[in-house]
């Protein structure tokens, strides 16, 4: 059983490169949106509470079963607590044997912005070069390489957000990535003249984060922080006058930003852009939205990319999660044998 934790995974990380591990996780996760049919899928378990969400989101193929554990609590941030922390397992489906435990709480945010980096690659106009980012905390400084990663040109950033510390901390971390960054004096700065803008804040709220005035011709709108019953960002308006991207309509229509639209809103979902089935962008002054909150089949290509590059690594360690009786059907003898070991 392999384990990757906290300190590996910010190993594997500084050695890989951040842009590199989420362009990693896109391939496997544009090949695993190909074959999205054969795929065993189900919206995920979510426990809402008051401050927030606690979620399992499972998904398998014939060969393997993935889960995560993950939250979502806009307010821990002021307790000094992370909003977003989650952990996951891949098991064999042969045996049933988890065969990795890992930290998602960074690979979360990878995954996040690799499913954005697939999206924009698809539906934003190919020649953007200015990116709004509305929201500064733990997902942005991964948004913003996610969609440089797309291959867009994306070499400006205008960042807004409530707090001008965490405005300020995107910059700090953006600035010598090779990005221009500006601190936007107001959400409505940000976005004018912008070809992407992501939001990507958390308040467990129906927000209007960006109101349908402020969208223009063109634009790719990236929202990531409407992920929850009664936690959306956009004026339904901007989605009215959009062509909307979804990961997984069952699942988006509780909880994206689409919650707040009728159950016969037209959507189409990101596998049957990327197979050609439906239509992605389809004039360069349409409006696109990708109105993302967070499905298992990310989880399940992270997973397994994080898997197969840890491989053979010093990032990586075994652990003993499931007991190896000589005996498969004595189980109890483990513990009779440990009693007779000198204490
Ligand atoms: N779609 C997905 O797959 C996915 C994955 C991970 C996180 N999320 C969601 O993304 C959001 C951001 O996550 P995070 O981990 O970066 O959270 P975070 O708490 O670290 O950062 C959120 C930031 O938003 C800012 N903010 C709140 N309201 C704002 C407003 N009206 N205007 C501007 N800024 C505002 C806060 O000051 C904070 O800096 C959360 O809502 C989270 O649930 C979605």
């Amino acid at each position: 059983m392999e384990f990757v934790g906290v300190s590996d995974m910010v190993g594997w990380l500084a050695a890989t490169g951040v842009e590199q591990a989420i362009a990693g996780i896109a391939g496997f996760l544009e090949a695993d949106l190909r074959r999205w049919p054969t795929l065993d899928l189900a919206p995920r378990v979510a426990d809402y509470s008051p401050l927030g969400v606690i979620e399992l989101m499972p998904v398998s193929d014939s060969e393997t079963y993935a889960v995560k554990y993950v939250n979502g609590h806009p307010a821990n941030p002021a307790r000094g607590l992370l909003t977003v922390t989650a952990f996951g397992v891949l098991a064999d489906v042969s045996t049933g044997y988890p065969v990795l435990l890992a930290e998602m709480t960074l690979l979360t945010a990878l995954r996040t912005a690799a499913t954005s980096a697939v999206a924009a690659a698809a539906l934003a106009r190919p020649d953007c070069r200015r990116l709004a980012l509305i929201g500064a905390g733990s997902q942005a400084e991964f948004q913003a390489l996610a969609l440089r990663s797309a291959a867009l040109g994306i070499g400006d950033v205008v960042v807004w957000d409530t707090d001008p510390a965490a405005a300020a901390k995107v910059q700090r971390n953006l600035e010598p990535l090779g990005f221009t960054v500006t601190v936007s004096t107001s959400a409505r700065a940000a976005v004018r003249g912008a070809d992407v803008v992501t939001t990507c804040t958390a308040d467990k709220a129906v927000a209007t984060v960006l109101p349908a005035g402020w969208v223009e011709p063109g634009m790719h709108v990236n929202a990531i922080g409407g992920d929850c019953p009664g936690k959306t960002e956009l004026d339904p308006a901007v989605l009215r006058d959009a062509a909307v991207f979804v990961e997984f309509a069952p699942q988006t229509r509780i909880e994206g930003e689409i919650q707040a639209l009728g159950p016969d809103f037209p959507v189409t979902e990101l596998w049957e852009m990327l197979t050609g089935r439906r239509p992605g962008r389809t004039t360069a002054e349409q409006v696109t939205v990708f109105d993302s909150v967070g499905c298992a089949v990310e989880d399940f290509s992270a997973l397994r990319y994080l898997r197969d590059a840890v491989r053979g690594t010093p990032w990586v360690k075994e652990i003993d999660l499931v007991p190896e009786p000589d005996d498969p059907k004595d189980l109890f003898g483990m513990v009779t044998a440990a009693s007779r070991l000198p204490a």
